[in-house]
């Protein structure tokens, strides 16, 4: 019998291999996603400090190019390279005056003259961020891709939930409205069945795709979840002269989320922006159970881990960059 020498390396997985890009949700596995969010936790302690940068990323260069309206999204991503000592360089450009194709082809070319470390893009066009990953050496985050793909929010999603309820697997998340425009809803599906929660689409059917998740057309659906996750309606997406409500009154009478809907010891997300009195009552989007400013402190510790994760060779960097500080 041949004696067996077992070196203890050789029990442990290989080192993930450098991922390229953050397109989409299915780019990642359940393992990512835990190494990411651990990641995240670890940036969310160090923001806790009173200096508050690392000098982790510094001399790397962090491109936002946003063809559409964001507030959260793009301050955070911002602020994430910055707080990582990267460079930054935001552009934003109207819908309406960014040809499609060529011109965005050629704006990724530009850029790329500066030789920038990640792209991040936000763009109307489903399929963006793939072209300019196509046309660059950077590597490039997707930070919304017209109805399709939102994945930095899935996982911003992921780490409030669990910060909140303390586990993600087998939880149960009513997402509610407008699903069918949604990227974010797109995303956080997918992202909540790699942990091994599930979502129930909630909302008026015109506005609920087939095959994504279990619906309900009733706002009653929604007792039975631990999470209860609004959407506005995306009336930018929609197309136009079609109608899916009969109007916002009739929406918000029987699908607004009030605190007569929900029972106690629900948590209730928002993506943002929201439309206070349509798809949330303000007494919802004030009380101890919304988590919406969480989301957003979330989605800075979330996007320095994403940006550090597509940079860096991996998770047991953290606690060295974390110790240089
Ligand atoms: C969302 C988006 O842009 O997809 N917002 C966000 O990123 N926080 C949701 C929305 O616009 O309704």
């Amino acid at each position: 019998m041949t004696d067996l020498h077992v070196v203890p390396g050789d029990l442990l997985p290989p080192p993930p291999p450098a991922r390229r890009h953050l397109l989409s949700v299915g780019d990642l596995a359940r393992g990512d996603v835990e190494r990411l969010l651990a990641t995240a936790r670890s940036f969310a302690l160090s923001q806790e400090r009173d200096t508050k940068k690392l000098p982790t990323l510094r001399g790397r260069l962090v491109v936002n190019l946003f063809f559409e309206a964001s507030t959260r999204t793009s301050s955070s991503f911002e602020l994430a390279a910055k707080r990582l000592s990267a460079d930054t360089l935001s552009l934003k450009a109207s819908g309406s005056s960014v040809e499609k194709g060529e011109s965005l082809k050629d704006t990724a070319l530009t850029l790329s003259a500066y030789d920038p470390d990640v792209i991040v893009i936000r763009h109307p066009q489903i399929g963006a961020p793939q072209l300019v990953a196509r046309v660059t050496d950077a590597h490039v985050v997707n930070a919304g891709d017209g109805k399709h793909q939102h994945p930095t929010q899935a996982l911003l999603d992921l780490y409030t939930i669990h910060a909140a309820l303390g586990r993600l697997d087998g939880v149960h998340v009513a997402i509610v409205g407008d699903v069918l425009h949604s990227r974010v809803a797109r995303s956080l599906v997918q992202a909540l069945r790699l942990v091994g929660a599930h979502a129930t689409l909630v909302g008026p059917p015109p506005l609920l795709p087939a095959g994504l998740a279990e619906t309900a057309f009733d706002i009653g659906a929604i007792a039975a979840a631990d999470v209860v996750y609004v959407l506005r309606m995306q009336r930018e997406r929609m197309e136009e002269g079609a109608s899916y409500v009969p109007s916002l009154r009739e929406y918000a009478a029987r699908w607004c989320v009030t605190p007569e809907r929900l029972r106690p010891g629900q948590k209730v997300m928002h993506p943002g922006p929201m439309n206070r009195g349509v798809e949330i009552d303000p007494r919802v989007a004030d009380s101890g159970a919304a988590l919406v400013v969480d989301q957003v402190r979330a989605g800075l510790a979330v996007r320095m881990a994403v940006l550090y994760d597509l940079l860096t060779a991996g998770p047991a960097l953290v606690e060295a960059a974390l110790e240089v500080a």
